[in-house]
């Protein structure tokens, strides 16, 4: 695509995306916006202009465009868009969900100067932007530690690696960025770095570990974080392992805390497993469940493949009944916006990635927030 050519797509995705009046469909915004995030990768003036457009986008008043629009300003990994985010966390009229995902993607960004709004925001009155606050804060510390910094050096040069092989790892060079760092069980902190960045130390053999972990509600939100992640990449190695971590991750749904509950969904909808379907269906039908938690679930169902084209897992009746539970809660006119809007997007996104004629699935089982 010529540079002119870029230019007048990003217009016409503005237009799209910042349509405020209803008429352009929810799931053709949200493709509109995964455009923009690939093309701000392109060139640094059209990293300038898809912050610009994103944050003109917050004047929506749908949460769940709005909490899209965070994550995603956070995945661009650019300071520049953390004024915007720093707006969107102050702002009490927002909705908590999008407040969350504006601290989170602060704590993407790892910019130490946010420190301190963050720890302003530990002491909010809604307990996910607390909760969120208190990871960020983590988060930033950690990737300024030593440990930290040894695995951004690690996962740096195994990316140059793979492009030089033109060959992708288990944690691939696009690979979204996560609230809290993966835990490794290797007892060196440097060495775990280097074959964690690599993608290659998650064996099954360490889901009691994690699961152990994950569950330890005496730990600190982020060292349990960091198992769910742990337990993501052992799931990503596929196999009798992942069948093994998703159960794992499927018993962290009691929690107390929903937004370790909606993180949970989250990593299900990177995975897209068939084992994590009943689990799925059982949190979006939970009418007493947290919406932020069910918007997740809705979303994690959306990228679930029928059978016989991954593990085969899931049969006729597993994908039928995903089709029928979102179609369901879709027209439910007592459902929260949020559970709604989330099955819509995730109906046109099953639809996309059943399609035969596609040959690529959507991005969006990564690309959508958590
Ligand atoms: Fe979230
Ligand atoms: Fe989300």
């Amino acid at each position: 695509m010529t540079a002119a050519a870029s230019t007048n797509n990003m217009d016409s995705l503005e237009k799209s995306l910042c349509d405020f009046t209803g008429s352009t469909p929810l799931d053709q915004r949200f493709r509109s916006l995964f455009t923009i995030k690939g093309l701000a990768a392109t060139s640094d003036q059209h990293m300038q202009r898809a912050i610009s457009i994103i944050s003109h986008a917050f004047s929506d008043d749908s949460a769940l465009l709005k909490h899209e629009l965070a994550y995603v300003l956070g995945q661009l990994e650019d300071s520049r868009a953390l004024p915007t985010l720093k707006r969107i966390l102050e702002d009490g009229d927002q909705d908590a969900m999008v407040r969350h995902e504006a601290a989170e993607a602060m704590g993407a960004i790892s910019d130490p100067s946010v420190l301190l709004v963050l720890e302003q925001y530990r002491n909010d009155s809604d307990v996910s932007v607390r909760e969120t606050c208190e990871l960020a804060i983590s988060k930033i510390t950690f990737d300024n530690s030593d440990e930290g910094r040894a695995l951004k050096a690690s996962k740096a040069s195994a990316r140059l690696k793979q492009e030089q092989s033109g060959s992708h790892g288990v944690e691939s060079a696009f690979a979204p960025i996560d609230p809290a760092p993966a835990m490794t069980s290797s007892a060196s902190s440097k060495e775990a770095a280097k074959s964690e960045a690599e993608g290659q130390s998650y064996t099954a053999d360490q889901v009691p570990l994690f699961q152990q972990t994950l569950l330890d509600t005496n730990l600190s939100l982020f060292e349990r974080y960091r198992a769910m992640f742990a337990l993501r990449n052992v799931a990503h190695g596929g196999g009798e392992g992942a069948v093994q971590a998703v159960l794992a991750l499927a018993k962290g749904l009691k929690d107390g805390s929903a937004l370790f509950r909606h993180e949970i969904c989250f990593v299900f909808g990177e995975l897209c497993h068939p084992a994590s379907i009943p689990s799925m269906l059982m949190v979006l039908d939970d009418s007493t469940e947290h919406e932020m938690v069910r918007h997740e679930a809705a979303e994690a169902l959306g990228g679930i493949v029928e059978e016989g084209e991954e593990d085969g897992k899931n049969g006729d009746g597993d994908f039928t009944k995903v089709l029928e539970t979102l179609q369901k809660w879709a027209q439910d006119g007592e459902a929260p916006r949020v559970v709604r809007e989330s099955c819509i997007v995730a109906l046109d996104e099953l639809k996309y990635n059943n399609d035969p004629t596609q040959f690529h699935r959507i991005e969006a089982p990564t690309a959508v927030a958590a």
